[in-house]
């Protein structure tokens, strides 16, 4: 039997993931909206692509959670997108309401499934699935660190004039203003970037990184960044999927890791069958672990904010 991958949330990132997961065949895809007729058109539309892409992925489109059942992962997209001038803290009342909602009906026919969390503020909103699932902590995993990573390696690649294939990059800590670049662990062809590229460039890049997301939302204007965030949950699934067991920064549940407790942070982390199956512990600098602290400190302020809302 096909294994079987539900994505809520229809809309940029979600139909952009499904598309990405409908060509590599990964699963079958069950794609599930609020709105009527926008899953189910958009699985007709993926379907009839698939003569021509060549593949016979199983895709449906959804606005009742029966047709999710028995998912293997569900990766939550719902929820709404930043506009230019809101923050992804903005986004905190309305979203807490729609993931605690969404997850209460995954969980019912999925109860075995692996979550990966993709809607902002994605840091809180791991909690609030967590919080409603009951799931274990290695079940429920945010979506960001990878997006992160790929940005600040885009940055890098273009810096150089190299294959992005010969990239790899880390940014750890919170999905906001102050996560983490780490140069020290970012590579050309396993060549240290601090080898080859100026400090004040790095700074520039991992600055830019920082503002990724809102560097696409001031171009675009009516949304947010959805090609590399589908990519980057798509590669999270794979890993999953395939048992590949990859290294990737994903939001992680810590219980003492790096001297965080009882938050979701964006650390490196071991994707396997059963979801997380390690949490790389890194030996950090002073400064580096300084600056991780405080993007643990940013998300702790959302969560606190979040508890105290209705
Ligand atoms: P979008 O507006 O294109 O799609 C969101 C979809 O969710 C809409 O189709 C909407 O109808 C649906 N929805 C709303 N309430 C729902 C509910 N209760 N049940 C099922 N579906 C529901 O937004 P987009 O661009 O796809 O972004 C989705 C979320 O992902 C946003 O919160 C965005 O901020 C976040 N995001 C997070 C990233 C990350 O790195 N973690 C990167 C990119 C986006
Ligand atoms: C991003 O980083 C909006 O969180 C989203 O593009």
């Amino acid at each position: 039997m096909n294994q079987k991958v539900t994505i809520v949330g229809a809309g940029n990132v979600g139909s952009t993931a499904a598309q990405r997961l409908a060509e590599k065949e990964l699963a079958d895809v069950v794609l599930i909206d609020i709105i009527e007729g926008v899953p189910q058109g958009k699985s007709l539309d993926l379907a009839q692509a698939a003569p021509i892409e060549k593949h016979d992925t199983h895709l449906t489109g959804a606005n009742a959670y029966e047709d999710t059942a028995n998912s293997d992962i569900v990766i939550i997209t719902a929820g709404i997108p930043r506009k230019p001038g809101m923050s992804r803290g903005d986004l905190l009342a309305t979203n807490k309401r729609i993931i605690k909602n969404v997850t209460k009906q995954v969980v019912q026919y999925s109860p075995n499934a692996i979550l990966i969390i993709v809607s902002n503020p994605l840091d809180a909103m791991c909690h609030v699935a967590m919080e409603e699932s009951c799931f274990p902590k290695h079940r429920v995993i945010g979506m960001a660190g990878v997006l992160d990573s790929a940005r600040f390696r885009a940055f890098i690649a273009m810096e150089l004039n190299v294959s992005v294939e010969n990239i790899h990059a880390l940014v750890l800590g919170g999905h906001g203003d102050t996560m983490v670049p780490l140069p020290r662990f970012s590579t050309v062809a396993g060549i240290p970037i601090t080898e080859l590229i100026s400090s004040e460039r790095i700074e520039a890049m991992a600055t830019r990184t920082r503002n990724g997301g809102l560097e696409i939302v001031s171009l675009l204007k009516t949304g947010s960044a959805y090609y590399a965030p589908a990519s980057a949950a798509v590669e999270m699934a794979e890993s999953i999927l395939k048992d590949k067991k990859k290294i990737l920064p994903c939001a992680a549940y810590l219980e003492g890791e790096y001297g965080i407790s009882g938050l979701f942070v964006g650390v490196p982390v071991k994707l396997g069958k059963n979801g997380i199956e390690q949490i790389i512990s890194l030996e950090l600098t002073a400064d580096e672990k300084k600056a991780l602290h405080r993007s643990a400190e940013a998300v702790q302020e959302l969560v606190n904010a979040m508890k105290k809302m209705a």
